[in-house]
C-alpha cells in the first residue's frame, strides 16, 4: 500500500510541475498551454491507474478474507447487475440460505458444524462485498477510460494497453465465477485450487500491468515536458527471469491456500519433525507437483528463498537509479517471509494469513516498479545515446 500511496503523492506534485513546464507565452505575452498538455493528460492517467491499482490491492485482501472465512460459496448465482443488492427481507434471506443449504459445502461441512442464519449472513457479506468491489473497479476503470478517450487525452500507443487492462478485469469476473462454479459442481466441498490460482494470479498480473502502465505514462509526461521523445520501459531478460521465479512462488502460494495446505504443518523450518515431508507419489510426479498438499507446502516455504535471491538481484540493479524502489522491494519480501513463517506457526491465523496475501500483492507492486526502473532507457546497459 505504501508503494502506491507514495506514487499517488508524487503524482499530485508532478501534475503541478508538469502543467507549469508546459506553460508558454504567446507573441503578445499571454500565458498559453502547450498543445501536448491540452491533448495528453499522462499524469492524470497515471494517477487514475494508481487509484485502480490501490483498489485491486484492497480487493485481493478482501478476497483473502473471503477465502479464509469460507465465505466464497455463499452466493450460488452470478447476477452481474441484480446481484448488487443483497437480500433485503427476511424471506429473501431465507431463500438465499436455502440455495446455500443445497451445496456440497453446506451438506458436508458447514451444516454438520452447525450454521445459523446469522452465520450465513456473515459469510454472505464477504462474498457479496468482494463482488461489489469487483463491480466498483470495473466502473472506476471503464468510465474514466471512456472520458479520456473521448477527450483525446490518451497518448499514442496506450489505447490498446488500457483496453487490454480493462479486458483482464472483465476476464477476472469470469474466472471468479468459474472458480465458484467448480465448488458447486457437486464433486468437491470447496473450490478448485487450480481455478483459485488462475483467479489470484490474474489479479496480480493485472496489478503489475497497472503499475507498469502508470509508470510509463509518468515517464511519458516527463519526456514531453522536457521536449524529448517518450520511450516506454522494456522488459529485460534478467527482470523476466525474476518475474518468472516470483510467479512460481505466487502460484505455489495460491495452491497452498486453495488446498488448505497451510495446515500440513504448524512448524518451521521442519515439517513433521523432518526437513522433507512424506508425500504421495502413487499418482506420479505430475499429480504430486500440482495436488499434494505436503509437497506444495514444502516447495512454497523453500522456493521463497529462490524468490528472495532473484529479488535481491533486482533491488541491487534498481538501487543506483531509484533508491525508493529498491527499499520497497527489500521491505516487501522481508515482511512477506516473516508473515509466511508466522502464518505457519500460528496455524493459519486469519489476520496473519490475510496480511500475507496483502503483502504478496504489495510485493508484486514493488517488483513491477523495480522491473520498470531497470527497463527504462536511462537504465539500459550499453553505450550512451548519441542524443
Ligand atoms: C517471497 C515470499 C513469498 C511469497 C511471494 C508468498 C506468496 C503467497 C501467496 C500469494 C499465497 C496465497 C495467498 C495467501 O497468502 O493466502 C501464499 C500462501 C501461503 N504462504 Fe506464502 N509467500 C511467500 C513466502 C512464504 C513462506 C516463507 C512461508 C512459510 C514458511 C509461506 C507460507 C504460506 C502459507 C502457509 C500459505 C497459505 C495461507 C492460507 O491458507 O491462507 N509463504 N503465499
Amino acid at each position: 500500500m505504501y508503494v502506491i500511496v507514495y506514487h499517488l503523492a508524487r503524482g499530485a506534485s508532478q501534475i503541478a510541475a508538469f502543467r507549469l513546464a508546459l506553460l508558454h507565452r504567446d507573441t503578445q505575452g499571454h500565458v498559453i498551454m502547450h498543445k501536448a498538455a491540452q491533448l495528453h493528460r499522462p499524469y492524470a492517467l497515471a494517477n487514475w491507474l494508481y487509484t485502480i491499482a490501490l483498489m485491486v490491492v484492497l480487493i485481493v485482501m478482501v478476497g483473502g478474507i473471503t477465502r479464509l472465512t469460507e465465505s466464497g460459496l455463499s452466493i450460488t448465482q452470478w447476477q452481474p447487475v441484480s446481484g448488487i443488492l443483497p437480500p433485503l427481507s427476511e424471506a429473501q434471506w431465507l431463500a438465499e440460505f436455502d440455495e446455500y443449504r443445497a451445496t456440497p459445502e453446506y451438506i458436508f461441512e458447514a451444516g454438520p458444524a452447525g450454521m445459523t442464519l446469522a452465520d450465513f449472513k456473515f459469510i454472505f457479506f464477504w462474498e457479496w462485498f468482494h463482488r461489489l468491489m469487483g463491480r466498483a473497479i470495473g466502473v472506476a476503470f471503464a468510465l474514466p477510460l471512456a472520458w479520456f478517450w473521448i477527450r483525446g487525452a490518451i497518448p499514442a500507443g496506450y489505447k490498446w494497453r488500457l483496453v487490454a487492462l480493462l479486458s483482464l478485469g472483465g476476464l477476472q469476473g469470469v474466472f471468479g465465477w468459474l472458480m465458484v462454479r467448480s465448488g458447486l459442481s457437486g464433486e468437491m466441498t470447496d473450490v478448485s485450487h487450480l481455478w483459485l490460482s488462475v483467479h489470484l494470479l490474474t489479479a496480480l498480473f493485472t496489478l503489475g500491468g497497472l503499475i507498469w502502465t502508470a509508470l510509463d505514462l509518468r515517464d511519458h509526461a516527463r519526456a514531453v515536458a522536457a521536449g524529448g521523445d517518450p520511450v516506454p520501459s522494456r522488459l529485460t531478460l534478467g527482470t523476466l527471469v525474476t518475474a518468472l521465479i516470483l510467479f512460481i512462488q505466487l502460484l505455489l502460494g495460491a495452491w497452498v491456500a486453495g488446498l488448505n495446505a497451510g495446515h500440513a504443518s504448524y512448524d518451521w523450518p521442519l515439517m513433521q519433525g523432518t526437513l522433507v515431508p512424506e508425500f504421495d507419489l502413487r499418482r506420479g510426479w505430475g499429480w504430486a507437483l500440482t495436488h499434494d498438499p505436503f509437497l506444495l507446502h514444502f516447495l512454497h516455504r523453500w522456493w521463497a528463498f529462490a524468490a528472495v535471491g532473484a529479488l535481491i538481484w533486482l533491488a541491487r540493479r534498481v538501487k543506483p537509479h531509484n533508491r525508493a524502489a529498491s527499499i520497497a522491494i527489500h521491505s516487501a519480501f522481508g515482511t512477506q517471509i516473516l508473515l509466511g513463517i508466522a502464518t505457519v506457526v500460528t496455524g493459519v491465523a486469519l489476520w496473519i494469513a490475510v496480511a500475507h496475501q496483502l503483502v504478496g500483492a504489495l510485493l508484486v507492486v514493488a517488483t513491477a516498479w523495480g522491473m520498470h526502473v531497470t527497463g527504462r532507457k536511462d537504465a539500459r546497459p550499453g553505450p550512451p545515446d548519441a542524443a
